[in-house]
């Protein structure tokens, strides 16, 4: 079943929901220092989650079906070549240039909302922030694209031919999905794709676009501990995530953060 805002509850629930998570991004990003350990960044997050805004942490034990490992931590922290999903450790404390993906998700009255972005510690190289601006340009140009009748081709698509333009490569084995009561619902938002191919979009529907785009070729491998996937030729990746909703004219951002008010519709 296609993820679906049903009523004024629902809606009500996952603009909630999608601001908790949008107030951890932006308590965090002070913090995101030369020095810190992604474990700190982890903890800070946790407690602010649990404590703060009165939600869940949904990452903590997620997962763990079919014998995988239950993911151990409350938040995502991918370091440059890591795509998504790396584990906050004590071990990795960020140095001078590092690029980070902090993917936040929460659950507030059972609703979820799921965002990320990058950060950088101390002075990130030339290429890191093309690389972080051209992936979050890719969110956007995604979101741009959602309204009632358009498909989920149109979505890829658009970010595909903007991240290619730029001779960067889109991640294929992880994609967008539907989002609400349940973390990880359909549809399957692929960030590439060929326009009016696929799912059209309708009214209601509710999904995460959250283009991982990568500096180098698209393949990537997962570490032993069944969680962190990494680029193969250990080129950067970086990743934007937001939570949204098709409405009748265009889409709702549940998971805006302060400095992005003007995309407000
Ligand atoms: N927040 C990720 C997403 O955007 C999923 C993380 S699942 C975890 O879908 F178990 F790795 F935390
Ligand atoms: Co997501
Ligand atoms: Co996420």
């Amino acid at each position: 079943m296609v993820a679906r805002i049903k009523n004024e509850e629902d809606l009500l629930g996952m603009r909630e929901a999608g601001r908790c998570a949008a107030k951890v991004l932006e308590m965090i990003g002070p913090h995101v220092v030369v020095g810190a350990t992604t474990e700190h960044l982890n903890q800070l997050c946790h407690d602010y989650i649990v404590n703060e805004l009165d939600c869940i942490p949904a990452p903590l034990n997620y997962g763990g079906g079919g014998g995988q490992m239950p993911f151990p931590k409350s938040i995502c922290t991918s370091v440059n070549h890591v795509v998504c999903h790396g584990i906050p450790s004590h071990a990795k404390a960020l140095k001078n240039g590092d690029a980070v993906n902090i993917d936040i998700t929460v659950i507030k009255n059972g609703y979820h909302g799921d965002t990320s972005k990058m950060f950088f510690a101390g002075e990130p190289s030339v290429m890191a922030k093309r690389l972080a601006k051209v992936t979050q340009e890719c969110l956007y140009k995604g979101i741009d694209v959602v309204r009632p009748g358009a498909t989920l081709g149109d979505i890829g698509y658009a970010i595909q031919r903007h991240a290619e333009s730029q001779h960067y490569s889109v991640v294929r084995e992880f994609c967008g999905h539907g989002i609400g009561k349940v973390f990880h619902d359909a549809p399957q938002i692929l960030h590439y794709g060929r326009p009016g191919h696929g799912e059209k979009l309708e009214e209601g529907m509710s999904f995460t676009i959250e283009p991982m785009i990568n500096a180098g070729k698209r393949y990537i491998k997962i570490l032993p501990d069944q969680w962190t996937a990494v680029t193969k030729d250990h080129k950067l990746s970086a990743q934007w995530e937001h939570t949204l909703m098709v409405t009748a004219d265009g889409c709702e951002i549940f998971t805006l953060r302060e400095e992005e008010q003007n995309l407000r519709q």
